[in-house]
């Protein structure tokens, strides 16, 4: 089939690529010239692992094709996918703005029948704006489909590739049986399609992310109250994720949840169930307690020096919101380095990733290490923001001779309590007993 993605940003290159690496032919599309040029010399902007490997053997094989033009682009296409951007406005909604004026530029340009498929996380009713957008410019027949995208950054690819399910929200036989034979070689009896109304499918996805940052935040309410009755959140975590009506993945405490969605939906479905007249109260918890959630290693710190930090040096391990990625956005680490600098602490971080964006952030506030050993030098302790699987054997001897003490406060759970002990650590981690030397 011969497709068109506007938008490439991270759903639209992926979604381009995997579709392309199926055999359709796609053109994707986007407003930025030189990102553009970039794509058609094949330079691709973001990183995910596989992505470019993909991406460079579509462009080879004449599939994959990136243009400003969106007219042309469209021209031979009857499948249109948007992957717009949907920022958060200031009031916690979804600016949809740019979905908006791309419908007003299609509602012009159309002249055949189109399937427009949403792939972006909007608001309900997002896909009735649409279609009444582009009525408002035309009579030519199309249909404005529900399609929201599920992957996780690190496993995008594979996410695209093998999905749990596939959503389509559509009342339209048309475009369901287009959708069907495009998505035909990605699912099979365990991956389904499931069809639905555009309204119930736009409210899965918001639902969905907002129910694993509840579950996620109820295990770190789980963790704090471990920390002041003296259970094992590990313990907890284990027993009740065997239940296989719980489940055990996202059950891991931590400090709080970051990235470009959870944050953004959960606040965009608080506030789109207020415009509704729907108070919907767990939500609000969740946003309060992750607030907190992403500050609570540094309080651990500043008990253990006495309430006193100034002047003091601390390592940090791990920067980007969770490991493979160079993603900082509403990254744990940057409200823990916020909460630091304003009680004069001297920071050296380092991150595999993830250190150029907080660097932009933060200029020379911070120090940068090449590796994460050499941070270390006379820093007063170490603290833990991500999870790098390059951080879970680290060399305890160097780390103890590097640090000014052997002191390490910890966000993800990365070490075992027994083996601390054993190194001669203080460490403290998240919902688990204080290990003291
Ligand atoms: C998420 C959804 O998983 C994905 O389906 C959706 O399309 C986009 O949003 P992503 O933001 O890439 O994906 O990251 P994810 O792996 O889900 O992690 C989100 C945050 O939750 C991270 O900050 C992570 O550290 C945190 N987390 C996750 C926990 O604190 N504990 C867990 O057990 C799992």
């Amino acid at each position: 089939m011969n497709l068109t993605v506007i938008g490439t940003g991270y759903v639209g290159l992926v979604t381009g690529t995997c579709l392309a690496d199926m055999g359709n032919n796609v053109t994707c599309v986007d407003i930025d010239e030189d990102k553009v040029k970039a794509m058609k010399n094949g330079k691709i902007p973001i990183y995910e692992p596989n992505l470019e490997e993909l991406f460079n053997k579509n462009i080879v094989g004449d599939r994959l094709h990136f243009t400003t033009n969106l007219k042309e682009a469209i021209q031979n296409s009857s499948v249109i996918f948007l992957a717009l951007p949907t920022p958060q406005d200031e009031d916690g909604s979804a600016d949809l703005s740019y979905v908006k004026g791309v419908a007003h530029d299609l509602g012009k340009m159309i002249k055949g029948y189109k399937v427009i498929i949403n792939k972006s996380t909007v608001p309900v009713g997002t896909s009735d704006i649409v279609k009444d957008i582009i009525s408002s410019h035309t009579n030519v027949a199309f249909d404005v489909v529900s399609n929201p995208e599920f992957l996780r950054e690190g496993y995008a690819v594979k996410d695209f590739m093998e999905p749990e399910r596939i959503i389509i929200g559509s009342k339209s036989k048309k475009a369901k049986s287009i959708l069907s034979k495009l998505y035909k070689p990605f699912i099979s009896t365990k991956r389904p399609i499931i069809f639905m109304d555009e309204r119930s499918s736009e409210l899965t996805k918001y639902a969905s992310n907002c129910f694993l940052a509840t579950k996620i935040t109820f295990m770190n309410e789980v963790a704090n109250l471990c920390e002041i009755i003296g259970s094992d959140v590990d313990m907890v975590r284990i027993g009740m994720g065997s239940d296989s009506r719980i489940g055990n993945r996202f059950l891991y405490p931590g400090i709080g949840y970051g990235g470009s969605c959870f944050p953004k939906d959960v606040n965009a479905l608080v506030k789109s169930s207020d415009e509704a007249n729907y108070d919907f109260k767990i939500l609000k918890s969740v946003l309060d307690v992750n607030v907190q959630q992403k500050k609570s290693l540094v309080p651990k710190v500043s008990r253990y020096f006495n309430d006193n930090l100034k002047g003091k040096k601390v390592a940090i391990w791990g920067l980007a919101f969770k490991p493979n990625t160079d993603d900082v956005r509403e990254a744990p680490a940057i409200d823990v380095i916020n909460e630091l600098l304003l009680q004069d602490v001297e920071i050296t971080a380092y991150d595999p990733e993830a250190m150029p964006n907080i660097e932009r952030i933060y200029g020379d506030k911070i120090q940068f290490g090449k590796n994460a050993y050499d941070i270390l030098e006379d820093a007063d302790c170490l603290l833990i923001c991500t999870e790098w699987s390059e951080f879970t054997q680290p060399s305890f001897d160097k780390i103890k001779k590097l640090l000014k003490n052997p002191i390490v406060f910890d966000g993800r759970n990365m070490f075992d309590l027994e083996a601390m002990k054993h190194n001669g650590f203080h460490y403290e981690s998240v919902g688990r007993k204080i290990v003291t030397i």
